[in-house]
């Protein structure tokens, strides 16, 4: 069990995540030090912890290690151990091979094993036991994502007098795709233990709430649910859970500071010249992940160059990827393949000296991130399906001179608020490549005005307003207490 929370009196306002924001790293001469995790969710939640004074429940990244809870700056970081057999059945398994691919259209094919549903329900209940004796009284809590379904209804358990919200990051799938998975009461009863359900997209709430009556019984609203608007009610008893959605966002005015950086300007600047500087530098940042479609952009660039539709002298493109779950199957598959996809194009279309496709697999730090979002002229962001992806909004964020172009998967979080991006249908090979070439080819008025839209919407929703959302509708169930169903 943690040791004692600061003061004893415990946190008002606790964080729980399957992760830290920071990974803990053992260097080869022994020593050990903590670097900042990946992922989305990690990028939209450490600032409004920072500004909420908060603690945060979470694994720190390897197997087997015990570390002491961390307090700095306000932040207060509670790891949960996890042991080697849990991080291969609860976090690859369960969590990275059952519930990913099934809540992203079984795009690779989700596999149910006993075995792994066991580690779940027991690494969920440490989580739950953790955060219990973290919370102080009253306090709220806010639990994140596919990896901890079950913990709201088993905190509840534990500890009544608590807040609780969930929120999903990343899809709620169709009903259809839902109804497959063998524990699929539990998860619903797990998630109604919340005061507070929220998810990116109306859809994903609505899918939500015909399954609570489908497969808990329990009555619901049936009215349509809007965006940070008209959530939809279920009623569990004497308890009223409601159900919203809120998508969520970067802290883009950070970002927007960051990219008018001399510093930020001039590295972006020697990015170009390192390349050669090409009339054209196309981008991709993504975590190495089957969901991110990095083979598709691949696959239209390809075929773009063979056509001739893009010349190669004057045309490079960059592909930053951070590894990810890398002894999941699935993604030890898929690096293989994307690898050797990028090693065709080479060969078929570079020259001495300047390679078409720049890959690096590592993450890159955050303000050369943001040195490349400046430097390219054409984002390409084309996930079969995602949540939200910040990826998109940052590159929106990082172009304070107006100019640049996004292209856009309709199979994103970010399509419905971005309609100003240059859309497309990942399963469309040829609507990836005319949204390539319309993103490149379109006269500079209209790419302008384009993305003055794009970052009207996204300087003016920022992960406050989103966390602000959230958290006020959280508030008010709390007041609120017991509520009529509407219609
Ligand atoms: P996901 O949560 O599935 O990883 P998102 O696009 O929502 O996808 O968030 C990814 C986050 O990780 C973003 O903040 C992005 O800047 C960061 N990121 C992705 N790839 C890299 C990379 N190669 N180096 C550094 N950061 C990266
Ligand atoms: O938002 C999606 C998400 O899966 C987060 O839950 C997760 O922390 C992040 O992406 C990165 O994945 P992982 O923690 O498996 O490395």
């Amino acid at each position: 069990a943690p040791k004692d929370p600061p003061g004893s009196a415990g946190s008002g306002f606790v964080v729980v995540a399957n992760r830290l924001p920071v990974d803990l790293e053992h260097l080869p001469d022994g020593t050990k030090r903590w670097k900042r995790s990946p992922g989305g969710l990690v990028t939209a939640l450490e600032p409004v912890l920072r500004s909420n004074n908060g603690a945060w429940v979470g694994w720190a990244g390897v197997p087997d290690v015990d570390v002491d809870p961390i307090i700095e700056d306000g932040l207060e970081l509670y790891p949960v151990p996890l042991s080697a057999a849990e991080v291969a059945d609860y976090y690859e398994g369960f969590s990275n091979g059952t519930l990913w691919p099934l809540y992203h259209d079984v795009i690779v094919r989700p596999e149910y094993h006993r075995d792994w549903w066991s580690a779940y329900v027991e690494v969920n209940r440490r989580f739950a036991e953790y955060t219990a004796k973290v919370a102080a009284e009253g306090a709220t809590v806010w639990v994140q994502d596919y990896q901890l379904q079950l913990v709201p209804k088993m905190l509840r358990m534990l500890r009544p007098d608590l807040t609780i919200g969930f929120f999903l990051h990343i899809p709620f799938p169709p009903v259809e795709l839902f109804m497959q998975l063998p524990w699929r009461t539990e998860i619903v009863e797990g998630l109604l233990g919340a005061d507070l359900i929220g998810f990116h997209l109306p859809g994903g709430a609505q899918n939500f709430l015909f399954l609570a009556r489908r497969l808990a019984g329990q009555p619901t609203s049936r009215g349509t649910v809007g965006v940070r608007s008209k959530l939809g009610v279920v009623q569990v008893g004497f308890r009223t859970v409601r159900v919203g959605a809120f998508p969520i966002s970067i802290a883009s005015a950070g970002l927007d500071e960051l990219s008018r950086r001399r510093s930020v300007r001039e590295r972006a600047a020697q990015i170009r010249s390192e390349l050669g500087n090409p009339k054209h530098i196309l981008l991709g940042v993504d975590r190495l992940d089957y969901t991110k479609g990095i083979d598709i952009r691949l696959a239209a660039l390809q075929e773009l160059l063979h056509d001739g539709r893009l010349d190669p002298s004057e045309t490079v493109m960059v592909q930053l990827a951070t590894p990810s779950r890398e002894r999941v199957e699935s993604y030890i598959q898929m690096r293989g393949d994307i690898e050797r996809q990028v090693g065709r194009i080479n060969g078929e279309f570079s020259r001495v000296g300047y390679p078409f496709v720049h890959y690096l697999h590592r993450p890159i730090p955050r303000e050369e991130l943001v040195a490349f979002f400046v430097a390219a002229d054409v984002m390409l962001v084309t996930p079969l399906r995602d949540g939200m992806n910040l990826v998109a909004k940052e590159y929106v964020a990082a172009r304070s001179g107006v100019n640049g172009a996004l292209v856009l998967s309709e199979f994103t979080g970010a399509a419905a608020e971005l309609r100003q991006a240059y859309l497309c249908n990942p399963h469309d090979l040829d609507s990836v490549e005319n949204a390539i070439m319309s993103a490149i080819e379109d006269d500079p008025e209209a790419k302008r005005r384009r993305m003055r839209s794009l970052r009207r919407q996204v300087l003016a929703h920022d992960v406050d307003r989103w966390a602000r959302a959230f958290l006020d509708s959280l508030a008010q169930d709390r007041v609120a207490g017991s509520a009529l169903l509407p219609d």
